[in-house]
């Protein structure tokens, strides 16, 4: 058995130059409802939830699961990596039972454009490699969602597939698994 259920959950906080990485907590409330209900962030993610379902419907602490980190600038929350199970029924698989461990990223508007995403997968992947080594990791995005590809080749992700899924154009890519030191 591979992925998020085989690593030890939450590891301790972890610090990049600029950032932390840490698990969720019940202070990230307000920024995990901003990040779900901003059509900037929702483009290319199914569109923004209202935000009065949203009030009702984030619990206390969102987000508390193995795989999520909150990304953290000057002790407030910018956005999220996530390192989860990718849903075996979806289209792009890396391996014959279709389970592997996928890339998730969202970060609010504000955090755009500074390297700041890029930094806290790159810390995320090189703790994964860490957890769990020699295993792949996945991620899928939007080709019509030009900062995420940048960021998907700059993370040294390749083409494994292209494929339609909600109506538009997929990329699906995977991580050679290499050893921090090498990144
Ligand atoms: C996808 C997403 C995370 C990319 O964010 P981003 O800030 O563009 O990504 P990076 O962290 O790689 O930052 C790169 C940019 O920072 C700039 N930058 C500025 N200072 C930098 C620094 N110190 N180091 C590195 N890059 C820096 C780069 O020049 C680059 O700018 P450019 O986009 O104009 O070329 C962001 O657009 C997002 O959250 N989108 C909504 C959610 C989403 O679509 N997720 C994809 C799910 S599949």
């Amino acid at each position: 058995m591979t992925g998020p259920a085989s690593f030890s959950w939450p590891p301790a906080p972890i610090g990049t130059a600029r950032l932390v990485l840490r698990e969720s907590e019940a202070r990230d409330r307000a920024a995990f409802v901003e990040l779900f209900a901003s059509p900037e962030v929702r483009t290319y993610l199914g569109g923004p939830h209202p935000r009065d379902e949203l009030e009702r419907a984030v619990p206390e602490v969102p987000g508390r699961r193995p795989g999520l980190f909150v990304v953290e600038l000057d002790g407030a929350m910018i956005g999220t990596v996530t390192l989860e199970q990718r849903d075996a029924e979806r289209p792009g698989r890396l391996r014959p039972d279709g389970g592997c461990t996928e890339l998730g990223y969202m970060f609010l508007p504000e955090a755009w454009g500074s390297g700041y995403a890029a930094e806290a997968c790159s810390a995320a992947l090189d703790w994964f490699a860490d957890a769990l080594p020699g295993e792949p990791v996945a991620l899928c995005t939007q080709v019509a969602n030009a900062p995420s590809m940048r960021l998907a080749l700059k993370l040294g992700f390749t083409e494994v597939m292209r494929f339609e899924e909600f109506g538009a154009e997929q990329w699906f890519g995977v991580s050679s698994p290499v050893a921090p030191h090498q990144r």
